[in-house]
């Protein structure tokens, strides 16, 4: 059941948006594949960097991201699931791949548990010409980044634990998501909540879009359909009939 959400923060509404996870793509034809996302209708595409060092699974850097960056005008944005080290040493590079086709702030997502400096690396992200974020483990309380919300843009509640696609999505995020767009509203903070993890056109997308998300990050949950387009039109009705009550029951 989810708990009732007081009208303030439901009338709030903020853009929906769908950004799929390129996890599941093609990856020898990913141009094509951000081409045909582009073509599909979605409004940010997300990379999800993995290092094997801060998730035990390991994907690719900088130069696969600003390689697509050629063939589409997609925001992009990139979720670095890797350890400080990393982060720190190759931060430049990763704002740099994720900006837009003119230059334009591209979002790149720190994780608060890899990052103990993590006020730094969000100014540091900002000061780049990136558009910082932070995203939460499952584990992780939000009280661990109410502090920095008046630096990010955007904050991911990851619904899964990271490093793998096609995982169950964990129903019991949805008291942070809540948590979060409260303190969001009350200090009148400019920031987007996105969720990531087991998100389909169903309850899942829907019972976090009633409790404050405005952003769905999807991969399986979008390349399971015939086309993409259908997939990305599936997920957004979800989506905007959530925003307007219609809450879909698991
Ligand atoms: C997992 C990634 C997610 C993942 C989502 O660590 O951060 O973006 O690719 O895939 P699905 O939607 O299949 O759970």
């Amino acid at each position: 059941m989810i708990q009732s959400i007081s009208s303030a923060i439901f009338s709030e509404h903020r853009p929906v948006q769908i950004i799929p996870s390129v996890l599941p793509a093609d990856w020898a034809n990913m141009g094509q594949c951000v081409k045909d996302l582009e073509l599909a209708g979605v409004d940010r595409i997300q990379f999800d960097v993995m290092d094997g060092n801060f998730v035990p699974n390991l994907t690719f850097g900088p130069e696969m991201i600003s390689a697509c960056r050629k063939y589409c005008k997609v925001p992009f944005e990139t979720q670095l699931m890797v350890s400080q080290y990393n982060c720190e040493t190759m931060l430049e590079g990763y704002v740099e791949a994720s900006k837009g086709s003119n230059g334009e702030p591209g979002v790149v997502i720190a994780h608060a548990e890899a990052n103990v400096h993590l006020h730094r690396i969000l100014g540091r992200i900002r000061q780049l010409g990136g558009s910082p974020s932070v995203a939460l483990n499952p584990h992780t309380p939000m009280d661990m980044v109410k502090d920095v919300l008046d630096m990010v843009d955007h904050i991911l509640v990851m619904t899964v634990n990271p490093g793998f696609g096609g995982q169950a999505y964990i129903p019991t995020m949805l008291n942070k998501i809540t948590q979060l767009r409260k303190i969001i509203l009350e200090n009148g903070y400019n920031v987007d909540i996105e969720v990531d993890g087991g998100i389909k056109a169903d309850w899942s997308l829907s019972q976090c879009c009633a409790a404050g998300a405005n952003c769905f990050i999807a991969g399986s949950g979008m390349f399971a359909y015939p086309t993409l387009k259908e997939g990305c039109d599936a997920l957004r009705k979800v989506a905007n009939d959530a925003q307007n009550g219609i809450i879909v029951e698991k």
